[in-house]
C-alpha cells in the first residue's frame, strides 16, 4: 500500500510538486476512470421516469449557480498562516479533493459526448457543470498559495482506469454519497466552532455538498432502474466498493492527523461518523451494508493504517531491508483486507420510496 504521507514525502512547495501528486497512482490517490460508453448508452431509466425527470428538474434549477464565486478581497483576508505540517496537510487535502472532483468532471463529460441516450446526456451535461464549478474553486485556492494546477495537462498525463459501466455505478456513487458525509461533517463541525475554521472554503462546504448529494442521487435511480446490479452474485461487488471505499478513506484520513485535529476532529470520530451516515444514505440501494461499529471490524482498519505506515517507512528506508519490509506491510495489508471482507455484513430490505434527503 503506498502512501503519500505529509510526514514522509517531499514538501509541496512548487506546481511541479503539486502536479506529482495530482498525478500519483497509488492505492488510496483518487484515479481517473473511463467505461464501455455503448453500454452506459443503453441504459433504460423509463421504469422510473417519474422519479427521473423530478431529479432532472431539480438540476435544471441550478440552486447552485451563484455559489462558486469570491469576493476575492474578504475570502483572502480570512486565510491564516498555518504551521508548516498543517500547511502541508491541508495542501494535501486540496490537492485529492481537486483531483477526486475533475476525475468526476473529466469522467462525466467524457460519457456526455459518447452517448446518444437523452437521459444520460442530460444527467452528465448536469453533472459535469457541477464537477467542474466544484475543481474550479479548489483551484482558486491552491492559486492564493501559487500552486494553481493545470487541469488540461493533468487530464492529458494522468493515467486512466477503465472500469466496466455497473462498478462506475457502484463506485461513484459511494464516492458522491461519501463526499456529501465528509463535507457536511466538516462543515457542522465548524459551524459549531467557527474559531477552528482555519480557512474560508469550508464555509462553502454546506451547498457545495448538496451538489454531490444529488448525483448520488442519480447514481441511486439508475441502479434502482436496474435491479439485477443489486443482487445475486452483484451484491458481492457491492460489498467490495463499499470496503473499498471505506478503507481508502480511513487510510488516507489518517495520514493527516494534522488536518482534523485542527478542526478539533479526531481521525477515528471523524471517519465513522462519515461512515455511520454514509450507511444510513447507502440503504436506499444496498441491501447490505458494513458493520463499522464492530470491534474486529475497527481493528481490521486501525491495522490497515499500521501497514500503511510501516509501508511508507520502508519506501523512505530504501534498500534491501525497506522493500523487505514493503513486502511485508503489502502482505499483511491485503490479508487485513480480506478479513475485512469477509466480516459479517447487515442485511436490509430496498425502501419503496428511493429518494433521500439531505438531512445531516
Ligand atoms: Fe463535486
Ligand atoms: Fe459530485
Amino acid at each position: 500500500m503506498n502512501t503519500a504521507t505529509a510526514t514522509t514525502a517531499t514538501p509541496i512547495e512548487s506546481r511541479e510538486h503539486v502536479m506529482q501528486r495530482a498525478k500519483t497512482e497509488s492505492l488510496i490517490s483518487p484515479r481517473f476512470y473511463t467505461t464501455d460508453f455503448a453500454a452506459m448508452d443503453r441504459m433504460d431509466m423509463s421504469p422510473l421516469r417519474a422519479e427521473w425527470e423530478a431529479m432532472l428538474a431539480e438540476y435544471e434549477g441550478d440552486n447552485n449557480h451563484d455559489h462558486f464565486t469570491r469576493d476575492e478581497e474578504a475570502f483572502r483576508r480570512e486565510i491564516r498562516q498555518l504551521p508548516p505540517e498543517l500547511h502541508q496537510e491541508f495542501l494535501e487535502f486540496l490537492i485529492t479533493s481537486i483531483t477526486s472532483e475533475y476525475s468526476g468532471c473529466v469522467l462525466y463529460n467524457e460519457i456526455r459526448k459518447q452517448v446518444t441516450n437523452p437521459d444520460i446526456k442530460r444527467l452528465m451535461t448536469y453533472l459535469t457543470r457541477d464537477e467542474s464549478r466544484h475543481a474550479n474553486f479548489i483551484n482558486h485556492s491552491l492559486r492564493d498559495f501559487g500552486l494553481g494546477v493545470d487541469l488540461a495537462n493533468l487530464k492529458a498525463t494522468k493515467a486512466t482506469t477503465y472500469f466496466k459501466p455497473k462498478y462506475i455505478l457502484y463506485a461513484t456513487y459511494l464516492s458522491e454519497k461519501i463526499g456529501y458525509a465528509r463535507y457536511i461533517t466538516i462543515f457542522r463541525q465548524l459551524e459549531r466552532h467557527p474559531d477552528k475554521r482555519f480557512h474560508p472554503i469550508f464555509k462553502w462546504f454546506e451547498r457545495w455538498c448538496n451538489d454531490e448529494f444529488r448525483h448520488g442521487e442519480s447514481f441511486a435511480l439508475m441502479m434502482r432502474a436496474q435491479p439485477h446490479l443489486l443482487r445475486g452474485a452483484n451484491l458481492l461487488w457491492v460489498r467490495f466498493f463499499l470496503l473499498a471505499v471505506y478503507a481508502t478513506m480511513f487510510v488516507r484520513d489518517h495520514t493527516r492527523p494534522m488536518l482534523h485535529q485542527a478542526m478539533g476532529l479526531e481521525p477515528d470520530d471523524f471517519d465513522y461518523r462519515v461512515f455511520d451516515i454514509t450507511t444510513e444514505i447507502t440503504k436506499q440501494v444496498f441491501p447490505l451494508s458494513l458493520d463499522t461499529d464492530s470491534p474486529r471490524f475497527r481493528a481490521g482498519l486501525a491495522r490497515l493504517v499500521a501497514c500503511s505506515e510501516g509501508f511508507a517507512r520502508g519506501k523512505a528506508r530504501g534498500g534491501l531491508m525497506g522493500r523487505l519490509a514493503q513486502a511485508g506491510h503489502a502482505l499483511v495489508g491485503a490479508a487485513t483486507f480480506v478479513q475485512l471482507y469477509l466480516h459479517p455484513v447487515k442485511r436490509h430490505a430496498l425502501p419503496a420510496q428511493i429518494r433521500v434527503a439531505p438531512a445531516w
